[in-house]
C-alpha cells in the first residue's frame, strides 16, 4: 500500500497551523478508496512534495478558515478541475485533497505555476476533510449548515469487483457526510465512466433525502479531467451526477442522472 505522503514542517510565514488531515486517518474502519500505485518521481516532483505541500496545506485548527464560499473536491488527481474552478472564482477557497504522490506532485508544481492564492491541497485521505465539514454543522454553533457550497468527486476509483465495493469512495455514507457538510443550497458533483458505479452512486443520491437534482452540469469551470479524456478517448460513456442540498429535509428525490455518449467531434465546453 503507498501510503500517503507526509507533509513536512510548514515553511511559510502564513503555514504557522498548516497540515491537517496528514496524519489523521479517517477513523471509523473506512478502506483505502485509493488503488497504491507507485513510480519513480523526479527531483522536482520531490522538491514539490517537501517544499510546496507543507506551503499550501490546510490549515489545522480551521480548514476553512472561516470562509463565506469553501469548495472541496475529493481524489483531485492532477488538479486540472481544482485549478479552474480556483482560476474562475476567487472569491473561492477551493480544498483538494490526493494521495497519489506522482499526481500530488504535479497539481503542486501547476498550482505554484498559476500563482492562485484560493487553493489548499491535503496530501492525503480527503475524507478526513468531508469529516471536519460534517463536524462543522453538527456543533452547537454550527447550527446543521455546513461550511461547504461544493463538493466534488470526479472518476473515482470504481473498484468494481464485489469484494471491493467497500473500498468506493462514493457510498451511502459518503453522500450522507456530502448532505451534512454542504450548506443548503450546495452542490455534490460527481462523474464515472464504470456505468454500474453510476447507478450505485444514483441509489446512494435516491436514498438521501436532503438532495434534489441540480442539472447539467457547468463545464466552464470544470475542463475535462485526465481521466475523463482517458474515457472518452477509449469510446466510454461519462455519467455525470448533480445534486443540490435542499432546505426542507424530508420529500423524495426525482432522477439524478444525465450521460454523455463522447462526441469524438466535440469537447465538453
Ligand atoms: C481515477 S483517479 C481520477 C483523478 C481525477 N479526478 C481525474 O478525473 O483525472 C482517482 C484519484 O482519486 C484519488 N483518491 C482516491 N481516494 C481518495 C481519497 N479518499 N482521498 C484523496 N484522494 C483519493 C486516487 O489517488 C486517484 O488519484
Amino acid at each position: 500500500m503507498d501510503a500517503p505522503p507526509t507533509v513536512g514542517p510548514a515553511t511559510s510565514a502564513r503555514s504557522d497551523d498548516r497540515g491537517f488531515g496528514a496524519d489523521q486517518p479517517v477513523g471509523d474502519g473506512t478502506r483505502p478508496s485509493w488503488h497504491a500505485r507507485s513510480g519513480r518521481l523526479t527531483a522536482r516532483k520531490r522538491w514539490a512534495l517537501d517544499e510546496l505541500a507543507a506551503r499550501v496545506a490546510p490549515r489545522r485548527a480551521d480548514p476553512f478558515e472561516g470562509r463565506p464560499r469553501v469548495a472541496l473536491e475529493i481524489g483531485g488527481g492532477t488538479g486540472e478541475a481544482a485549478l479552474a474552478l480556483a482560476a474562475t472564482q476567487p472569491a473561492l477557497l477551493v480544498l483538494v485533497a490526493e494521495v497519489h504522490k506522482a499526481s500530488l506532485a504535479r497539481l503542486l508544481l501547476d498550482l505554484e505555476a498559476a500563482q492562485l492564492d484560493n487553493v489548499r491541497v491535503l496530501a492525503g485521505d480527503g475524507r478526513t476533510l468531508l469529516a471536519a465539514a460534517e463536524a462543522v454543522a453538527t456543533a452547537p454553533e454550527g447550527a446543521g449548515v455546513g461550511p461547504l457550497e461544493l463538493v466534488r468527486a470526479f472518476f473515482p476509483d470504481p473498484w468494481p469487483k464485489r469484494r471491493h465495493h467497500d473500498r468506493r469512495l462514493v457510498d451511502e455514507r459518503f453522500v450522507r457526510a456530502a448532505a451534512s457538510a454542504l450548506r443548503p443550497d450546495g452542490l455534490l458533483e460527481l462523474a464515472t465512466d464504470d456505468a454500474a458505479y453510476a447507478a450505485a452512486m444514483t441509489a446512494a443520491i435516491r436514498a438521501e433525502t436532503r438532495f434534489v437534482p441540480a442539472g447539467p452540469p457547468a463545464r466552464a469551470d470544470r475542463p475535462a479531467t485526465y481521466y475523463e479524456r482517458r474515457a472518452t478517448d477509449a469510446g466510454r460513456t461519462v455519467h455525470d451526477l448533480r445534486v443540490r442540498r435542499r432546505h426542507d429535509p424530508g420529500a423524495p428525490t426525482a432522477g439524478t442522472t444525465r450521460s454523455t455518449t463522447p462526441d469524438p467531434d466535440k469537447g465538453h465546453a
